[in-house]
């Protein structure tokens, strides 16, 4: 396909809902000028996962033609990185929301920048287990999942479609959780700031979900959950650094318009099959389920009566 301001790269048309998913290939910070979007700034929701700096191969050695993660130096890396911020924050509409992806070394940076023109609701945390293996330091097993708006007081924000079962129904079966007055359903609640669970964890080995050629994909239902809490169904969603395609492929098929850049060419092309074929995970596969890590209520010590003491026999 030719490329045109007015014509991205790869296109396609949800044969149901009839939303568009819209790729641009190249570096987003000149590729999502040419949307007409974001020129009118009416995007609603941003999610990215940028690059981090850390000489990541992008498959690189698969096509030369992929982003170098190893080139800028840490004050290049910065000034990259809040050009990209302030990019995306300008193409939101009034009532929009930016999320961001990072891991440590760079969420602090990240904030300060965009609580100078946006505000932030949460700073989440993402858990996985089988972080890198390290003995002199403690292992990884998060990453930073900010979540900032440009109007606290007008955003778009979808609680019920995100609910889980409350750990006092899940472990203690609370008869408070039953008859909530703060208008949640009985025994749910929006979940937590620190995001894990079945289908949460890192995408790798054998996981269902994995894609060949990409080491860094996101799982699905960490993208279900942020469009489904920030977006509305018709709704634009944009992603500068597409990767393997799991902000694209999860918000087309939450019935979303979808529009997103990758810088190489391989990946955009991969993400966009991804797209059009589907997520692996049935969109609100986990829906109200208990993220609870204890199953069942702790019973009461027993203690013995023969006067000496018993040991401590407490069940979880
Ligand atoms: C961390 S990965 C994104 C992973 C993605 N969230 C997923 O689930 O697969 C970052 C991606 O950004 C791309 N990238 C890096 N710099 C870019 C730039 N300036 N413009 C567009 N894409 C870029 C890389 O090629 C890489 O695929």
């Amino acid at each position: 396909m030719s490329k045109t301001s007015s014509n991205p790269d790869l296109v396609h048309t949800h044969p149901e809902t009839g939303v568009v998913a819209s790729v641009r290939i190249g570096d987003c910070r000149k590729e999502l000028l040419k949307f007409d979007q974001v020129k009118n700034e009416s995007v609603d929701l941003v999610f990215a996962d940028p690059p981090f700096n850390w000489a990541r191969d992008y498959d690189r050695h698969e096509t030369g033609d992929a982003w170098d993660d190893a080139s800028l130096s840490r004050d290049e890396y910065l000034a990259f990185t809040y050009e990209w911020l302030d990019l995306c924050a300008r193409s939101l509409k009034p009532n929009g929301s930016m999320w961001v992806n990072i891991p440590d070394d760079s969420a602090a940076e990240i904030v300060v920048h965009l609580k100078k023109s946006m505000h932030m609701i949460n700073w989440c945390i993402w858990h996985y287990r089988f972080g890198q293996n390290t003995k002199g330091r403690f292992i990884n097993s998060k990453v930073h999942a900010l979540y900032f708006c440009k109007d606290p007081n007008n955003r778009t924000w979808n609680a019920d479609p995100v609910l889980e079962e409350s750990d006092r129904r899940a472990i203690y079966g609370d008869p408070r959780t039953e008859s909530k007055r703060d208008g949640m359903p009985a025994g749910m609640r929006v979940p937590m700031d620190v995001w894990y669970g079945k289908f949460w964890g890192r995408i790798q080995g054998n996981n269902k979900e994995r894609r060949a050629k990409h080491d860094n994909q996101l799982p699905e239902v960490y993208l279900q959950r942020v469009i489904a809490c920030s977006s509305n169904p018709g709704d634009v969603v944009l992603d500068p650094f597409l990767g393997s395609g799991t902000t694209g492929v999860v918000a087309h098929a939450m019935g979303r318009h979808f529009i997103g850049t990758e810088y190489s060419k391989a990946n955009a092309e991969m993400a966009f099959e991804r797209i059009t074929s589907g997520p692996v995970r049935e969109i609100d596969a986990l829906r109200g389920e208990s993220t609870a890590i204890h199953k069942t209520r702790k019973r009461r010590v027993k203690r013995a009566t023969s006067g000496k003491k018993s040991k401590t026999q407490a069940t979880s």
